[in-house]
């Protein structure tokens, strides 16, 4: 029969490991799909305060240390109460009066859980936060390598990198001595307190009440009694590492997002109207004040002004990447507050300054905006933009993260093919020709008016020449239209943008 009970248990074994451990990955890859969907729901605001590197560790890192908690702390503990309970029951049915001294060690061993929190928390959070910044500080440097080198950093940086592993390490090790002081010598002296009073009782209160039988049989289960009580602490670190790591994960997902609706409408004629906006990213700093203007469909709308005038935070508002404190924004004189922000986007374009590729080839990352678009509408938008000979011959290149092997020219073109292959109704070009050099500039320029032709396009450019056909000129200062008009108007005026004009001019003559 014992034998029978050996092989028996040694299934169960098996299913325990198998299945717990199975269904502890399950959970994990679980968590981190969530993590992840919910990422893409979150607001741009989030991602202006959140680096990259300490958003990965949390969906990498701080998910993994989760893990355990499933894989082997719960195990730990739900055995070891069934097995308290079992050896508790023996022991009442044993003497009542012995099994009642044991039960002190209940309420003893929940201070300690407490205790080990108190000081194991602080700990634990400071390591997942070193843990962040240790990720972040390496996305950081990886991705700004070219200027460290240039700028001869390579020191610094490793510096700073080594104060966040240095500080790392240093909670790892307070972590350690807190384990190693905990552990295994309090369950040991937790015991001999028990055994203590224990003699304490029999040598005091009723001698010679107890069979040696009796005693026997209690000091053995006391002694099985701290079998389980000493796993369970042992395993307490790992419980609290996961607790820490888990109000990390779920800190991230309970930050308020927009869930992407399938809701669609219908492609809007493109009338933009802004009406009294103010907007501030920080509540101090007023970025746009009393915001007024209109965009009747198919006009093209220049906005210049000083870097820092506001001009992108006008096409953030449009984009709904942020919302306004006051004032409305309408297209087709509905409030875009009221459509969902993945609808409207759906009849957007936008091109920008430091366009952003995605790893796959060049013609993946023109029909990026809809990926069934067949060859022949990529290279007919390739041919639009005026990239013909530039990006036509390299469309199945392969582009790496952000398109480092490209030049910025090509770059350029691309996303110019990307935002007008989802034909939409309104276009934005956030100082999209800055960094393209004159030809490839004049190349653009020729496929505009096919690019402008049909939506409503806001151009947003330092070079004033390249937005003289505009309907209308915006000029910006500070937050708010100082001027408006069409550029001869405008030149008449005398003011701000015919400066602006005319200093572009001298320098373009000298
Ligand atoms: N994400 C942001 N968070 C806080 N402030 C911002 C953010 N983006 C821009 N700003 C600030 O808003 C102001 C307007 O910026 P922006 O609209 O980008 O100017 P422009 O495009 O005209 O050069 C600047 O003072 C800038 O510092
Ligand atoms: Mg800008």
């Amino acid at each position: 029969m014992y034998l029978g009970l050996i092989v028996f248990a040694s299934f169960f074994q098996y299913g325990q490991s198998f299945y717990l451990k199975k269904s502890a990955h399950l959970i994990v890859r679980q968590m981190r799909n969530d993590v992840f969907q919910h990422l893409s729901k979150l607001p741009v605001r989030f991602f202006d305060h959140h680096p990259a590197g300490k958003i990965v560790a949390r969906v990498t890192n701080d998910t993994e240390a989760v893990r355990e908690l499933y894989m082997t702390v719960l195990a730990t503990f739900f055995s070891g109460i069934v097995y308290l309970t079992g050896i508790y029951i023996a022991l009442f049915i044993l003497d009542v009066r012995l099994a009642l001294l044991t039960l002190v060690l209940i309420p003893l061993f929940y201070a300690w859980i407490q205790l080990y929190h108190r000081f194991a928390a602080g700990l634990n959070r400071r390591i997942r936060d070193k843990n962040a910044d240790i990720n972040a500080a390496m996305n950081e440097n990886i991705h700004g390598m070219s200027i460290i080198q240039a700028f001869n950093q390579e020191s610094s940086s490793q510096k700073q990198f080594e104060q966040f592993n240095d500080e790392h390490y240093r909670a790892q090790t307070k972590l350690l001595n807190l384990n190693s002081l905990t552990s295994h010598n309090l369950t040991f002296v937790l015991k001999n307190i028990l055994f203590t009073g224990l003699i304490w009782t029999i040598s005091g209160g009723g001698g010679g009440i107890f069979s040696i039988g009796v005693l026997y049989a209690f000091v053995d289960l006391v002694n099985r009694l701290f079998e389980p009580l000493s796993q369970m602490v042992s395993q307490l670190a790992k419980l609290e590492q996961a607790r820490a790591a888990g109000q990390r994960v779920f800190e991230l997902m309970d930050e308020q997002g927009e869930a992407p609706s399938d809701d669609t409408i219908i492609r809007p004629k493109g009338d933009v109207q802004f009406d009294s906006v103010h907007f501030s990213y920080e509540k101090e700093k007023r970025v746009l004040k009393d915001l007024t203007f209109q965009a009747n469909a198919g006009q093209t709308i220049a906005l210049v002004g000083h870097t820092g005038s506001g001009k992108s935070s006008i096409m953030n508002l449009l984009f709904r990447f942020y919302d306004p404190d006051e004032g409305t924004i309408t297209i087709d004189g509905l409030n875009t507050k009221d459509m969902s922000a993945g609808a409207l986007r759906e009849h957007m374009g936008i091109v920008l300054q430091e366009p952003y590729l995605f790893t796959g080839t060049v013609a993946e990352n023109i029909s990026y905006g809809r990926p069934e678009a067949t060859r022949d509408e990529v290279k007919r938008v390739v041919r639009l933009v005026g990239g013909e000979t530039i990006i036509g011959p390299i469309l199945d290149e392969p582009v790496t993260e952000r398109g480092a092997t490209l030049s910025s020219g090509e770059r350029q073109l691309i996303s110019f093919a990307r935002a007008l292959l989802v034909d939409p109704a309104i276009l934005v070009l956030d100082e999209a020709t800055s960094n393209v050099d004159t030809e490839t500039e004049a190349h653009i320029q020729q496929g505009m008016n096919a690019l402008k032709n049909g939506r409503t396009t806001f151009v947003i450019a330092h070079r004033l020449s390249t937005i003289i056909d505009a309907d209308q000129i915006l000029v910006l200062d500070r937050g708010q239209i100082v001027e408006r008009g069409t550029h001869d108007d405008l030149l008449k005026r005398n003011g701000t943008y015919r400066r602006m004009y005319e200093l572009q001019q001298g320098t373009d003559a000298s």
